[in-house]
């Protein structure tokens, strides 16, 4: 199938032929050829939603196909409508372990209205997709679903792993990775496994992806950019074009959501000051939100476990926890979410470095791949719950409404691990 991107109709091919009933309106250049009759046989690969900055009012629709031609995708309330059209931009990205070249396409929807269902279709000239379910955040309660590491040998573990999510919450509104996606950055084979692993997920909940360590690695484990992580995601623009991607924020119901980039030691040679920039720009997203809670997602730890095996390795904060730490306690942050470390632990309230109420909530979130670490951590005294041990796949459940925060812990077979709640 990864050949086949975009079935053209003939003889032999199941088409549905249908008709856009309604005209479709103006903006972004679109036509206004209501009536045409329309085909529903093209396939668009990896169709996902990722999220915008305001999702109460945007939404950015992507997909991926062998062939590069012109394209938009086409929304209207459920049910039926009117029909708006967005023009879709595509840039090439070169193929390699066996997969070929691609053109990823990318639409920005805006204007959608808090709450509203509506329903979303690819279309090349009068070949459309199937119609798929978006929705747009209505500002209130919601549940989202939280994946820690899914790097991989073999991605079948995280698509078991985001059913299993899926049927915990099954009115979750939009998923969030907490980088280490995949095992090589650079490797287009595992992103296809990546992106394929989840299925349906992808057409239906937008995704918030966080960057890691291993996005930044290159066929033959150097340090590189990023290029595909960047490729495969178009995300909310944090002001500085030469950073697009790194780092970004949005919200979602009463959550202002902050995603740092924790790769500052792999990314030295292309932005050897990452960090600077990227403090200048959290102090400024932190105080510029009006949101009741504010979370955290950052791939690296804020703490540092003792391996046992590294004597000279000390207990105690991490690198990216003295520099980030200071700033989450003085903008008063609710909650830290990190990845990494691939186990699951649940530090309580930690400020100024210290076990204190007054600080954020900080959850290492856990696995989600089949590259695990039996017996390497040792426990940190900053520990209130870790996960049964040896650790296999987890995810976790975040409930939100504006008075309460709720992180559960979850193995996939549906045990709860834990339950940290936050009450304003
Ligand atoms: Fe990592």
């Amino acid at each position: 199938m990864r050949d086949q991107w975009m079935k053209r109709a003939g003889i032999g091919v199941l088409a549905a032929v249908l008709l856009a009933g309604s005209a479709l309106l103006g903006g972004c250049g679109q036509r206004a050829d209501a009536g045409e009759a329309v085909i529903t046989d093209m396939e668009p690969e990896a169709l996902r939603q990722v999220v915008a900055s305001d999702n109460q009012h945007g939404r950015t629709i992507m997909w991926q196909q062998i062939r590069e031609e012109t394209a938009s995708v086409e929304y209207r309330t459920e049910g039926g409508g009117t029909i708006r059209s967005v023009q879709a931009g595509s840039r090439l990205l070169k193929g390699n372990r066996g997969e070929p070249d691609r053109y990823i396409y990318e639409a920005r929807l805006d204007g959608l209205e808090p709450g509203e269902a509506y329903e979303y279709r690819t279309r090349a000239g009068n070949h459309v997709s199937p119609w798929h379910r978006l929705t747009a955040d209505d500002g209130g309660a919601f549940t989202a679903l939280i994946f820690p590491d899914t790097q991989s040998q073999d991605y079948g573990v995280w698509r078991a792993v985001a059913e299993a999510g899926r049927k915990q919450a099954p009115d979750a509104e939009f998923f969030i990775n907490m980088g280490d996606l995949v095992d090589c950055g650079q490797d287009e084979y595992q992103w296809q496994a990546w992106l394929q692993g989840a299925g349906d997920l992808f057409r239906t909940m937008p995704v918030a992806p966080v960057i890691g360590n291993h996005e930044a690695y290159s066929l033959d484990w150097k340090m590189t950019l990023p290029e595909r992580y960047l490729a495969h995601f178009t995300l909310p623009d944090n002001g500085d074009p030469s950073l697009a991607g790194l780092f970004y924020s949005f919200d979602w119901g009463p959550v202002h959501f902050t995603v740092l980039n924790t790769q500052a030691e792999e990314l030295r040679e292309w932005y050897p000051d990452l960090f600077e920039k990227e403090l200048a720009w959290l102090e400024q997203d932190l105080s510029g939100t009006k949101q009741p809670w504010k979370v955290v997602l950052m791939h690296r730890d804020s703490l540092q476990y003792r391996i046992a095996s590294r004597p000279e390795r000390k207990e105690g904060i991490s690198p990216e926890g003295e520099i980030f730490m200071p700033v989450f306690d003085r903008m008063r942050v609710d909650a830290v979410l990190s990845a990494h470390l691939h186990t699951y632990r649940n530090r309580g309230h930690i400020y100024d470095f210290q076990r204190d109420a007054r600080g954020p909530l900080y959850i290492l979130t856990g696995v989600a791949g089949d590259v695990r670490y039996p017996n390497l951590w040792t426990n940190h005294a900053l520990d209130v719950t870790v996960a049964p041990q040896p650790e296999t796949d987890n995810f976790l459940t975040m409930e939100a409404d504006a008075d309460r925060l709720c992180f559960r812990a979850w193995l996939p077979d549906g045990t709860q691990i834990d339950e940290a709640v936050l009450t304003k």
